[in-house]
């Protein structure tokens, strides 16, 4: 089994086979940018849009949506379930950069489940079904994929059937989940139950998900389950390069060294400027607070680093915590870090 073929989505070639995952309030466009220039991307997806958000084309919606050069190749997930709606937004996808357009058929948030969207679509195949010839009907260029988990609960495990059903339909490619809508994040992600999605379809790609945090956990996913790739989602937040690791590892047995402290305060700059530029320093701001935690997480000793950076307001006090952080560390001992990283881990 060769588990290093790039992906071909419908005509979209990728260039591996290793997907970021759509983490809706996570994966913005600067952060998009800053795990594809790591290297490894084969495809990055955006949150899950809402089908009325982008009809009505709203603020919150249309900054989910945005994209730029370097973006690409682009999947747009969509999230809905009035059928005339969904193939409307489809093709407003289409039209705004997607590449590729995915339904989300995994969203277990009671927000978007009570209004029979997200994982509620496993409930119901034949009216899903219905839905998504529908839309594959109505896009004009861009493949259709769709992002299962493998049921409700354990007493509706849908997942296999569905897929196959999908790919009679004319989808693309299926990202499956291994845990129920009832397991939420809890419990460790199913590998038979992923197997069992990769042995119901003839021919089209089954992406593998969850709990995807090290280069061998994507190797392990792949040579169990015959999965045609992976998808990484909250191992990126803390590792932006763990698709370049990955994609490593499968094709040449090595890790390569972890970016040095300096290459990692560099990414975090550049998903700072990444958000100034295309949302605004207030934006940027709020978002490196939030994400200084699963920064730091590769970056420790750094208690003062995040304590300082959940309370920065200005471009100039946020460069010079990085400055302040890095000449710290500069001024350590390597046996001083040990030791504190070593209680910081603990
Ligand atoms: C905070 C959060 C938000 C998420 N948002 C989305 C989403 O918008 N669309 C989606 O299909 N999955 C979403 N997911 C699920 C992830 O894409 C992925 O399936 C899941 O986290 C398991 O993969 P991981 O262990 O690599 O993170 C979200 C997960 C988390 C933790």
């Amino acid at each position: 089994m060769d588990f290093v073929t790039p992906l071909k989505i419908g005509p979209v070639q990728l260039q591996t086979n290793l997907l970021l995952a759509p983490i809706a309030g996570y994966c913005d466009l600067a952060f998009r940018l800053v795990a594809r220039s790591c290297g490894g991307v084969g495809m990055a997806c955006t949150d899950l849009l809402s089908s009325e958000g982008v009809l009505r084309e709203n603020a919150h919606s249309m900054n989910l949506a945005q994209t730029a050069e370097g973006d690409s190749p682009l999947c747009m997930q969509l999230y809905g379930s009035a059928t005339d709606r969904m193939c409307e937004a489809a093709r407003w996808a289409e039209d705004h950069g997607a590449d590729v357009v995915d339904i989300n058929m995994g969203c277990p948030v009671d927000k978007v489940t009570k209004k029979d969207g997200g994982s509620k679509l496993l409930c119901d195949p034949d009216k899903t079904l219905g839905m998504v010839e529908r839309i594959k009907a109505s896009l004009r260029r861009a493949p259709l994929t769709c992002k299962l988990r493998l049921g409700w609960d354990d007493t509706c495990i849908v997942a296999p059937y569905l897929a196959r059903r999908l790919e009679e339909a004319g989808v693309s490619l299926v990202t499956i989940h291994g845990r129920t809508t009832e397991m939420r994040f809890s419990g460790q992600a199913r590998l038979d139950g992923i197997a069992e999605v990769v042995a119901a379809v003839k021919g089209i790609p089954v992406i593998g998900n969850g709990d995807v945090k090290a280069p061998e956990d994507a190797l392990r996913m792949l040579q169990y389950t015959k999965c045609a790739g992976v998808m990484i989602g909250r191992g990126a937040l803390s590792q932006p390069w763990i698709f370049r690791d990955t994609w490593s590892y499968l094709t040449t047995g090595k890790v390569p060294p972890p970016p040095t402290l300096e290459q990692k305060v560099q990414l975090i700059r550049d998903h700072y400027y990444g958000m100034v530029k295309y949302r605004s320093a207030r934006s940027a701001m709020l978002e490196m607070r939030k994400r200084i935690s699963w920064y730091s997480r590769t970056m420790h000793p750094c208690s003062e680093l995040k304590d300082e950076m959940r309370l920065f307001e200005t471009a100039e006090q946020f460069e010079a915590i990085l400055r302040r952080f890095l000449e710290w560390r500069a001024s350590r001992r390597p046996t001083e870090l040990r030791s504190s990283a070593g209680m910081a881990m603990a």
